[in-house]
Formats: structure tokens, sequence, C-alpha cells
């Protein structure tokens, strides 16, 4: 017997492993994808929303929420993207090619979403958070009983005993809204961090793309033609070689317990708000683990260093299933 699927509320910044992460949650009989906000990041929070609406149209889901949230941040203006990284339109100029949204545009922004939500599954709702974390952050401001009513918090987000990808210490989720992150960090509900340590680990190369391209899955081939682009950058600039990290889909195997995590201590963790170089650094308080003692009292973030191998194996599968 399959348990229930978990409710699920996304909230993206839809660029390329984004809709690689939406397509894990579309498949996976385990997430019921309640709803998805979006927010500024890899692209504006328009183009997000517009990305986000075309996929989930393209996998005749039209009928799921997408939300626009946040434009900026909570400090400063919105950054400009990330075009070198995931194409002019977000999603690798695979945008055209999707079909035009079917659903009516919801009413209110994200964050109305995100609390509609959490009073419609108390106890249930998980939150996946893989772009910047203003929108949580507006939230908890809006709402700090939120805390009570969601059964868990997973970011995609920055790096412990690793360099970071967008400056020396800082993960791009984290540096592009540092001030909302060390909210999340700061209050008091469960939260799992997947930083680069682990995602850096699980790649995708040009023989999985073409396995992705040649899928009886339309989804499955957006996803290999989006591909395309990202691994031209990660195999330019970051790796050497033509494979690229999967740093969103790996945060939703992880919150839906579909890759063991190896190592993921509970200790206590801050954000950089400084105007220094180490602004957007996740300061991981690692201390305790030379005494391999786990978990830290009173710590509420569980920051995963090492996950199981094996996963893209199992996001093909899923993205040829949408
Ligand atoms: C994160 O930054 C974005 O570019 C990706 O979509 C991912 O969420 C990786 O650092
Ligand atoms: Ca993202």
């Amino acid at each position: 017997m399959h348990p229930e699927p978990t409710p699920v509320y996304l909230d993206c910044d839809t660029g390329i492993d984004d809709a690689l992460a939406l397509g894990h949650l579309l498949a996976s009989p385990r997430a019921d994808l309640v709803g998805v906000g979006c927010v500024h990041g890899n692209i504006d929070v328009d183009a997000a929303v517009e990305n986000t609406r075309r996929l989930v149209t393209l996998a005749g889901r039209g009928d799921i929420p997408v939300a626009p949230g946040a434009s900026a941040p909570l400090v400063g203006e919105f950054a400009g993207g990330a075009p070198h990284v995931h194409g002019v339109d977000g999603i690798g100029g695979v945008r055209e090619s999707l079909p035009s949204p079917t659903a009516v545009p919801v009413d209110g922004d994200a964050v109305d979403l995100l609390l509609r939500l959490s009073r419609e599954h108390v106890g249930e709702l998980q939150l996946l958070a893989i772009g910047p974390l203003t929108n949580l952050a507006h939230a908890l401001d809006r709402d700090p009983g939120l805390v009570d009513r969601v059964a868990g918090v997973t970011v995609m987000g920055g790096a412990a005993r690793v360099p970071g990808n967008v400056h020396p210490v800082a993960e791009a989720n984290i540096w592009h809204d540092p001030e909302a992150a060390q909210v999340v960090v700061a209050a008091p509900w469960p939260v799992t961090l997947v930083p680069l340590d682990t995602t850096m680990e699980h790649t995708l190369d040009e023989r999985h793309r073409q396995r992705l391209c040649d899928s009886a899955s339309a989804y499955a081939r957006a996803c290999g033609e989006m591909l395309d682009r990202y691994l031209d950058f990660y195999g330019e600039v970051v790796l050497g070689r033509r494979a690229a990290a999967l740093h969103d889909p790996l945060a939703a195997a992880v919150m839906l317990g579909e890759v063991n995590r190896v190592r993921s201590p509970r200790v206590p963790v801050e954000v950089d708000c400084s105007r220094g170089p180490g602004r957007g650094q996740t300061i991981c308080d690692l201390r305790s683990q030379r005494r391999l003692v786990g978990d830290v009292d009173g710590a509420n973030v569980r920051v995963v260093l090492e996950t199981a191998p094996g996963y893209v194996d199992l996001l093909l599968d899923l993205l040829e299933q949408v």
C-alpha cells in the first residue's frame, strides 16, 4: 500500500533545474503539488510565473494554482537574473515552444496562496523553496502562526563545507536575499537545508539528456532541450566537463524521502547579512560534528551534508512519466 501523497507548496524562480524539480513533483507518487509561488531569482518574477504556468500546462496540470510573489529581495533590487546559466527566458530558450497557459490566473499573490494552503492542510503541508527565500520571509512576517501549521520546510540553498557558486562562500539562492534566508532559518519551524555540499555531487550528463530528448513524454523532451544550455554553462564555467548539478530536483527528492540522507545533523545555522565578502554565507556550526554527536539540542535546521548516490536515474524515470 502506498502512503497518502504529501501536500506540497513549491516556491521557485523557474529556471532550468527548477523545471526539473517541478517535473519530479508532478510525477512522484509521494507528492501532491497543491500550489506554486514564484519569486525573483534566476529570472524576474513575471517570467518565472510565465515559465511555470506553461510547464504545468505542458504537463496537463494547468489546474495547479501558480501565483506571483516578490519581485525584489527584502533589501535592494532584483539582481538581473542569471541569463548566462539559464538562458534569457530562464528555461534555455524553450519557452515559446511550450503551450500557452490555459488556467485562469489565481487571485492574490504567493503569500496569500501559501497561507491559504497552510490552513487547508494544517500539520501536513511541506514547503519546498528552490529560489531566494523572499516569499517565505514575507509570509512569516504577515502571519507568524504559519510556523505551527506546516509540517516542514526544505530549502535548496547554502554551502556548509564547500565553496559557494556565485561568490566564494555564497550560494545563489541565499545570495539573492540573505536577509530573507536569515528570517527563514531563525524561525521556529523545522528547516532542512540541501546545500551545494550534496547537490554538486548529483549530476546529469549528455547521455542522460539524450534519453530525455528521445522520451515519449513532452515534458521530458522539453527538459532535454533546455538542458543543452545548462550543460554548456556547467561544462565551460563550473565543472570542466559537460555535466550539470541537480540542485533543485535533489531537494525535492530529499523532502519526499526518495533519496537517503547519509549525513544530515541538526546544527545552529546563521546567514551572513553583512556587506563584506562573507555576505550570503550559510554559517553552519559543525564544531560538534568532530565528536560525531549528530543533532545539537535546540537547533532547528537540518543540514544535508551527504546523500546516497544514484538520484539521476530516479529523476529520469519520473520525468518520463510526467
Ligand atoms: C540554485 O540557484 C539557481 O540558479 C538554481 O535554480 C538553484 O536553485 C543553485 O545555486
Ligand atoms: Ca532555483
